[in-house]
């Protein structure tokens, strides 16, 4: 089996269009999935959860779908400055004001995580099981340096054996590890990547009885588009600064490590 995994579109209508579009074009994916995060950051959550609704992409609830599904009053980000901060509340009130009560219903139904077997039902595993951030908090960091420890604790909680993929998105950085044979597969993010790379970003993951293969896809979209309707509506110009640098932008020049 084949999986198109999709993380972290951000309410980011044409990197979503330009994904689903090479998905179909390369024609191999036999499932699609999201792992959360469809909306904040970009003036199209409506259109974002309306197009995954309409291809009938199942997925999980990241921090910002859970967050605006039950009218939280804070989207669970993490911030490194007091600039970032501020953005993060703009970005997070614009969009519980601009979602339609359709859409919040959505978000606020989606399943923290989603178990699938590649082989069928029938079989014990392999499995791949899927997650905003982690198997435990859609609000925690799993980054690539995480200790071998960390890693094996997060595998343990969703009872995982060598041979499973546990794949989620969150960092909007992709990564791949293999830690006591359970596959780690961190998958980017289709709409607002933090890596340097503007492109948007998912991943395939093949998945047999012995082997796993994981593929990490960028794709070229209409980037100006989605930063000109960001600074045409009332959301920050700097989300689409970022947009164009792949990834905020720290003083020090460094690539932004917020929680989003
Ligand atoms: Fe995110």
């Amino acid at each position: 089996m084949r999986y198109a995994l999709i993380s972290d579109v951000h309410a980011n209508l044409p990197a979503l269009e330009a994904v689903l579009g090479e998905v179909e074009a390369r024609g191999e994916a036999d499932a699609i999935y999201h792992l959360g995060d469809l909306v904040g950051y970009a003036p199209w959550p409506d259109e974002v959860v309306s197009l995954i609704r309409e291809r009938a992409i199942p997925g999980v609830a990241g921090n910002y779908d859970s967050t605006v599904g039950t009218d939280h009053p804070h989207c669970g980000c993490r911030y490194e400055d007091a600039r970032q901060e501020e953005l993060s509340h703009i970005s997070y009130e614009w969009t519980r004001r601009h979602v339609c009560a359709d859409t919040r219903r959505y978000l606020g139904a989606l399943p923290f995580r989603i178990d699938v077997r590649p082989l069928g039902g029938h079989h014990g595993g392999p499995r791949l099981v899927l997650v905003h951030g982690n198997p435990v908090l859609n609000t925690v960091y799993w980054t690539e340096d995480r200790s071998d420890r960390f890693c094996q604790e997060m595998a343990g909680k969703v009872a995982a054996k060598a041979g499973d993929v546990i794949a989620f998105g969150h960092t909007h950085r992709p990564w791949h590890r293999v830690v006591a044979g359970v596959h780690m597969v961190n998958t980017g993010s289709v709409g607002r990547p933090k890596d340097g790379d503007w492109r948007a970003g998912y991943t395939v993951v093949r998945m047999a009885a012995r082997d796993v293969e994981v593929e990490h896809v960028r794709v070229e979209y209409d980037v100006e588009r989605a930063a000109a309707a960001i600074r045409a509506s009332e959301l920050p110009d700097d989300f689409a600064e970022q947009l164009l640098a792949g990834g905020a932008q720290s003083s020090d020049g460094a690539a932004s490590g917020g929680t989003e």
